[in-house]
């Protein structure tokens, strides 16, 4: 257990929450991952599953966006004990940094040392159609706050060179072009502007979206080693004349969603094998 400085009432909510999980069955779980919009799919992989509601888990905050259901899949994939968080809450709904980290948090309390977070993102190359799918080497924070405690500032670079390599190696393996790229986490909830998006590829993100960055700040400071997948759901605003929407990010999400499971089922084995 690693309370890390957190701020007492933080702290006792991840605490709760922590328990919760336990109680529900979350224990030896090896690899933990968080299902962006249209992505949720990926839970179906899970074998032996057991559906927890967030609304069984006491202090798990809860998204009202379309394309975001409220449950937590405990089970297994080839063997390797998982939980896959489907549905997620966001800044821009009004949650705190505190909020939307809580369940990577309390998961690390719960034991669980690898976490894939994955999410739709707008993707700021012309050649990068939406579809493709994007391994996050690196963020920026644009989101105006952050999880972190003054004492977790170290989580400097949260991730996790190995998880990435094994990401990359079976995207090989089954031909799948994977593409690599550093992810613009903004507030939200509008998208850009076609001059936010210039801005965002001046600064060096290939991709942006409105989730994960608080989350792998929160989950690298709790000890856990954390890899990320971004599911390009359309062209950022002003790369073509296309202009972003809802319905489209969860209709190409669903679209992508097959080999995006077939990439992150194949290679969990291997993520639970990194130390
Ligand atoms: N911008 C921000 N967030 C997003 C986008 C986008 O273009 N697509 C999916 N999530």
């Amino acid at each position: 257990m690693k309370a890390a400085g957190l701020a007492p009432i933080v702290n006792a909510q991840v605490t709760r929450l922590a328990a919760s999980l336990a109680k529900h069955g979350v224990q030896n779980v090896d690899v933990a991952f968080v299902l962006g919009s249209g992505l949720g799919v990926f839970a179906d992989r899970i074998e032996k599953a057991r559906v927890i509601p967030y609304t069984e888990l006491e202090g798990m905050p809860m998204s009202s966006v379309p394309g975001h259901a409220g449950k937590l899949v405990l089970g297994e994939i080839r063997g390797v004990r998982v939980v896959a968080q489907q549905g997620r809450v966001h800044l821009y709904e009004g949650w705190s940094a505190d909020d939307v980290t809580r369940c990577v948090r309390a998961l690390a309390r719960c034991g669980v040392a690898r976490v894939v977070l994955t999410n739709a993102a707008g993707g700021l190359h012309k050649d990068w159609p939406p579809g493709t799918l994007m391994r996050i080497v690196d963020h920026v924070n644009m989101q105006g706050t952050t999880p972190l405690a003054a004492n977790e500032a170290g989580a400097l670079k949260p991730w996790d060179l190995e998880l990435g390599s094994v990401i990359d190696g079976v995207a090989k393996r089954q031909k799948l072009a994977l593409v690599r790229g550093v992810y613009a986490g903004l507030l939200g909830p509008s998208y850009e502007t076609p001059a936010e998006v210039r801005m965002l590829a001046w600064v060096g993100a290939d991709a942006v979206g409105m989730s994960t960055v608080a989350e792998a700040l929160a989950a690298r400071a709790s000890g856990m080693k954390v890899a990320g997948i971004s599911c390009i759901t359309n062209f950022a605003a002003g790369i073509t004349q296309d202009v972003p929407n809802h319905e489209e990010v969860i209709e190409v999400g669903k679209r992508a969603a097959r080999s995006f499971s077939d990439l992150l089922e194949a290679a969990t084995p291997e993520l639970a094998q990194v130390l």
